[in-house]
């Protein structure tokens, strides 16, 4: 059963204001936690931004800083594997998780929950 995620973003529509762009080098991705606590990986693969949840539900290890290859995290524990796109779980789909919209503007990122 997979766990649930206790950093998990409330679905509010809320703005967040992250950092400058260019603040995630390509290829790599970043842990960001917003105001209240919860938390977001957030990738940059090929020049995009991708923000999923910061949670492996299989045990609830931390997906920033896993493996990425062709738009695809892969938990460094147990070797889930997520698309960074839209967060589901191509291992089991039981265990896909949220994705949210990452906006840059005026050299600003933004991710939207
Ligand atoms: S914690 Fe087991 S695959 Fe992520």
């Amino acid at each position: 059963m997979p766990k649930k995620n206790p950093r998990k973003p409330k679905r509010d529509g809320s703005r967040h204001k992250i950092g400058p762009e260019g603040a995630v080098p390509e290829g790599r991705g970043a842990t960001v936690q917003l105001k209240d606590g919860s938390e977001v990986a957030l990738y940059n693969i090929g020049g995009k931004l991708h923000a999923i949840e910061n949670f492996c539900p299989h045990k609830g290890f931390p997906l920033a800083d896993s493996r990425i290859y062709g738009g695809m995290v892969e938990c460094d524990l147990h070797g889930y594997r997520f698309d960074v796109s839209t967060g589901a779980c191509v291992t089991k789909s039981s265990c896909s998780i949220d994705a949210y919209d990452v906006v840059v503007e005026d050299g600003w990122i933004y991710i939207v929950t």
